[in-house]
């Protein structure tokens, strides 16, 4: 069914955390709509229609509905939507008191896969891409006393989506993620930018965007602790670039300082917690506030084992962060998409470096020219949500595509797209595609001409046999960039015991061997400055499909789907306090 033209959602208010907003979490009267006849017009769910005269009926009703909790995906909240894909209409009543000088927004933290919002019966816009923030002024649909937000939720899976048809995780449909209604000023405080320099510690810089009748306004940086007080003034459009000198403690995994940054208007004040640090490249190092630093990372994908299901709160973010320090991380791959803002905000706070990827999974279809656009869209609202947190180094393109002329076309643009809007961090993408030839291994993507850093994903051991010894293996770095070995691994059950030989025996000592031996071969490649293991912990694919073993789950964790350490988590524990004190 045709969705009607797209009004796409725009970044209408940064910090939604910071600013007044009215929580429409909870739960949320629900209407399962597996043939998707709610957009017809002969059941048009969205006018959400009740009967008055005596022939009135209408066949769906969200009065006496079941219910969800939002945030949340619907598949691990009713059984008997475990493996649902398609539409689920949502509704929320929420009490409104309109005030003059005030403008109403709908913010979602994210919905997989699309969402078409209506508030009080009138469209208020919709959304693509199932991993990043959307917004919606609804100032003028709103009314005093009781209001109603009704929402589509569609999870097909499609040809020409980000990610496309097939992908290694469980479609986890819904609304996934926080949802406020936020008022602010009539002129507001709209976005900034505030950041180190780039290869600069001395100075702050970057751009505040101010909202509604632009012109020459007068902006305010306050950051007590540094006893700044700058004062700059807006141009026509409501725009002020920054740049002033500032010696803030630098940010780092060992000493995650924020500082309280207050920006004000005359009309309007927002406050949020802010790191300041550099991060650069330096032949075949990664350079963290001047010092080559090694990335000891793990891969994290958004769900919670125990629950089986999508990730979404502070607590869950302390969880899985938790976890990755225990491990003896100061890195994280956010895998394969953008995380809720819950798990940015809480690695500012618990020095955990990122690297944060939109889903441009595998099988994309990169030669239908809506792509781009598309893949630039999600690089947009992955980087306007988060370009002020301290612990993103790394915006990541893409995963595991096919070499391609129009691939190899796209990425290109989408680098440059992003440093165009971010030029303070680093551009990688994970490949899969290197040049085994006995013993050595090359890492020839021409794609890294590129990057600022290139991720491998090899799986030596699970799905390639090793060509030799494992501390045999020559990796050759033609391009000359820092190499992160953004995934390697394999499977094993947790408690299940073997062979340490054979990999069909999915137990624990083959996973262990398989760690021990790619430790060996990881201390021979000297370009190498950082790894990531697939993955922290089991989780649900559909394409897993061994029913001794697998049984629906991805079983290259860790840890297993209750969180138990398998023997393999050790051999990485001891990896990482090895690397911990040696500078790369
Ligand atoms: C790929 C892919 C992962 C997937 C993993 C696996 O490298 O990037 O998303 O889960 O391999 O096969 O387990």
């Amino acid at each position: 069914m045709a969705l009607g033209l797209f009004v796409q959602a725009q970044w209408l208010v940064a910090n939604v955390a910071g600013r007044n907003t009215l929580s429409l979490n909870g739960s949320w009267a629900v209407i399962v709509d597996p043939f998707n006849v709610g957009e017809s017009n002969w059941k048009p769910i969205w006018k959400d229609q009740h009967a008055t005269g005596v022939h009135d009926f209408y066949e769906y009703a969200f009065d006496n509905a079941i219910g969800l909790q939002v945030p949340g995906d619907w598949n691990s909240q009713r059984n008997d939507l475990l493996y649902y894909e398609g539409t689920v209409w949502y509704k929320k009543i929420f009490q409104y008191q309109p005030a003059h000088g005030q403008l109403s927004f709908l913010c979602f933290g994210g919905a997989n896969y699309i969402a078409d919002v209506y508030c009080n019966g009138i469209k208020a816009g919709s959304h693509e891409g199932g991993f990043t923030p959307f917004q919606f002024e609804v100032t003028h649909l709103l009314k005093a006393g009781t209001n109603e937000v009704i929402v589509r939720v569609n999870n097909w899976r499609r040809v020409d989506g980000i990610p496309a048809l097939n992908y290694d995780w469980w479609n986890y449909g819904g609304i996934t993620r926080d949802v406020d209604l936020v008022t602010t000023p009539t002129n507001y405080i709209q976005d900034y930018f505030i950041q180190l320099k780039k290869n600069d510690t001395s100075h702050i810089a970057g751009w505040i965007q101010l909202a509604g009748n632009n012109g020459l306004h007068k902006v305010t940086i306050h950051i007590p602790e540094l006893k700044v007080q700058y004062t700059t003034q807006t141009n026509a459009t409501g725009r002020a670039d920054i740049d002033f000198t500032a010696y803030p403690a630098l940010w780092s995994p060992e000493h995650p300082r924020l500082y309280q940054v207050q920006i004000t208007t005359a009309t309007d004040t927002v406050t949020e917690a802010i790191g300041f640090r550099t991060i650069a490249v330096k032949g075949t190092e990664i350079v963290l506030n001047g010092k080559p630093i090694f990335l000891r990372g793990i891969n994290i994908h958004e769900q919670i084992p125990q629950r089986a299901g999508r990730a979404y709160s502070t607590t869950d973010a302390t969880m899985l962060l938790g976890w990755a320090k225990q491990l003896g991380c100061n890195f994280v791959r956010l895998t394969h998409y953008p995380h809720n803002e819950h798990m940015v905000r809480m690695a500012d706070k618990m020095g955990i470096l990122l690297w944060e990827e939109i889903p441009l999974w595998q099988g994309i279809q990169f030669s239908n020219p809506v792509i781009l656009a598309k893949a630039n869209r999600l690089l947009d609202e992955m980087i306007e949500r988060d370009k002020n947190r301290s612990a993103i180094i790394l915006w990541s393109l893409s995963n595991e595509t096919t070499p391609s002329e129009s691939r190899d076309t796209t990425l290109t643009a989408m680098a440059a797209h992003a440093r165009a809007l971010d030029p303070t961090r680093l551009i990688t993408s994970a490949f899969n595609h290197v040049a085994y030839k006995n013993n050595t291994i090359t890492i020839d993507d021409s794609l890294s001409k590129v990057l600022d850093v290139v991720g491998v994903n090899e799986y030596i051991g699970w799905y390639t046999p090793w060509p030799g010894p494992p501390d045999a293996m020559v990796w050759k770095n033609p391009f000359h960039k820092p190499l992160i070995m953004s995934e390697f691994g394999g499977e094993a059950l947790y408690g299940h015991h073997g062979s340490k030989d054979t990999a069909s025996s999915w137990s624990e000592e083959y996973q262990e061997q398989l760690y021990k031996d790619q430790v060996a071969m990881f201390k021979k490649i000297p370009f190498l400055c950082g790894t990531t293991p697939w993955v922290l912990a089991d989780f649900r694919s559909p394409g897993r499909l061994q029913p001794l073993y697998q049984q629906g789950w991805n079983r290259k964790g860790l840890l297993s789907d209750k969180g138990y350490r398998k023997k393999a988590w050790y051999v990485i524990q001891k990896f990482y306090g090895e690397k911990e004190n040696i500078a790369h």
